[in-house]
């Protein structure tokens, strides 16, 4: 009787609750020398590790976009998976706001918002979705920033006029909490680009301002990012992002140079992020509630190859005064340290060393583990390992930490190198 009732108020619970997605913030002007080859690969790893669709950030203008929406779901088709791709209209990143509509009589490929939803948003890969309260799925889409064209999605606004109704999730966090709030009418959900912490602190899960040439700490964040994620259990997650390598934030391959700006290649030299997506699909199975197995002991750790203060800042603050921060030297912002995580099978120790000497040794326990270490005075490749009953049970080094800039210019690389096993 009693588990006659526990069922009866378990199975409309579970009916009814939202499936819950993750998606990847992909900056198609980013991937300009792309190919349908190339987006089936990013397609599959995304696939791989659980992701659910990318969101394509499309900037105006760029006559390149077209092309390049083209084969991302001429990928998308050819690999038959259930990944998707939805819109994210980037108001800022192309120099003009989108528009809403084409021109009439001389509309040409890609020149409005209203032209993208028309040619995909029916699209077999297209990203629909429903809440509770909608029985009907509808094209979702996102924006970043355009909060001086918010009109255009009102519900009986010029882009809704032409191509129908569209599940819509914006960021306009230059709007702050408040100015949000008056305008939910023309939304269905709410992007928030803020996930880095202001100065040297950790970012939590309550809202502030939103935060180019400036850093904002990362360090222990990856891993924080997605504790907060479980904790706060929004419908929706974006990683931000699978491409953008300029600015330094991705977890991505890089397939071609000419992807990458001139100016922050030197940045990028030798350091991939890739391995960040290892402990993805762990993360996204403890947000969604779903299983997952660890097949086999992983570790992730990253680290800047030098301290912070060993090269000249070249200009580079921590924060900006162009977000209304209070700017700082990074190396007030950042810590010297080399974050660590182990995702375990079963208890076991977690070293790491420096040059050969072991700077530390944590008593890891079943599933996720974290750690950071600083690195001090120490230099020399650094080595992870794993080991059980005093057995290594895997290992890996990464490349050396110096005492100087690691870069020809005399810079500081702020940007962390990422291995794992
Ligand atoms: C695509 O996937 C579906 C469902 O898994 C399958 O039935 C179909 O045969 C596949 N088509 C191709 C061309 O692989
Ligand atoms: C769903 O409908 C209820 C009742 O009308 C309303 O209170 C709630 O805000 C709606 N939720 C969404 C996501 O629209
Ligand atoms: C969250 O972080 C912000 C910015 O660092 C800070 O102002 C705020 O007090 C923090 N909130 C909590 C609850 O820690
Ligand atoms: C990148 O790696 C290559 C090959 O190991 C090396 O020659 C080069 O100096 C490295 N570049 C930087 C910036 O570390
Ligand atoms: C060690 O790590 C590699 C790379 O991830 C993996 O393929 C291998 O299975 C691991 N070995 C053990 C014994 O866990």
């Amino acid at each position: 009787m009693k588990l006659s009732l526990i069922f009866s108020s378990l199975i409309p619970v579970t009916l009814i609750a939202a499936q819950k997605y993750v998606f990847a913030h992909v900056v198609v002007g980013t991937a300009s020398a792309h190919t349908v080859s190339t987006w089936a690969n990013d397609i599959a790893l995304a696939s791989a590790a659980r992701i659910d669709a990318f969101a394509l950030n499309i900037a105006y203008p760029d006559p390149n976009i077209p092309t390049q929406v083209s084969n991302a779901f001429a990928a998308a088709a050819s690999l038959n998976s259930t990944f998707k791709l939805f819109f994210s209209f980037d108001y800022l990143g192309g120099g003009q706001a989108w528009p809403a509509t084409s021109p009439s009589q001389s509309s040409q490929d890609g020149d409005s918002v209203a032209w993208y939803l028309q040619k995909y948003g029916s699209n077999p890969a297209y990203f629909q979705y429903s809440d509770k309260n909608t029985s009907t799925s509808k094209p979702f889409v996102s924006t970043f920033e355009g909060v001086d064209n918010i009109n255009d999605w009102a519900p009986n606004g010029a882009i809704r006029s032409a191509v129908g109704d569209v599940y819509f999730v914006p960021n306009w966090g230059s709007l702050g909490t408040s100015g949000i709030s008056t305008n939910l009418n023309n939304m269905q959900g709410f992007f928030s680009w803020d996930m880095w912490p202001n100065g040297a602190n950790d970012m939590n899960s309550s809202s502030g301002g939103d935060g180019k040439k400036w850093i904002w700490r990362g360090d222990d964040l990856w891993h924080e990012r997605w504790q907060q994620v479980v904790e706060v259990n929004p419908d929706f997650v974006e990683i931000v992002t699978w491409n953008d390598f300029a600015e330094g934030h991705f977890i991505g391959p890089v397939y071609s140079p000419s992807e990458i700006a001139v100016g922050s290649d030197v940045y990028l030299q030798n350091i991939t992020h890739q391995s960040w997506l290892s402990f993805v699909p762990y993360y996204i199975s403890l947000y969604k509630g779903t299983s997952y197995y660890i097949p086999h002991d992983m570790t992730q750790f990253w680290y800047r190859l030098a301290p912070a203060a060993a090269g000249d800042s070249c200009g580079v603050t921590g924060n900006t005064a162009a977000q209304q921060q209070t700017e700082m030297p990074p190396a007030q912002m950042i810590k010297d340290a080399i974050f660590f995580s182990a995702l375990l099978q079963s208890a076991a120790q977690v070293q790491l060393s420096i040059g050969g000497q072991v700077v530390a040794t944590e008593n890891g326990v079943q599933g996720i583990n974290h750690w950071s270490q600083e690195f001090g005075q120490n230099v020399g490749a650094v080595e992870l390992s794993v080991s059980r009953g005093g057995q290594v049970v895997n290992s890996t080094t990464g490349p050396p930490i110096t005492s100087n800039s690691i870069l020809a210019n005399g810079c500081s690389n702020y940007n962390a190198w990422v291995g794992g096993f």
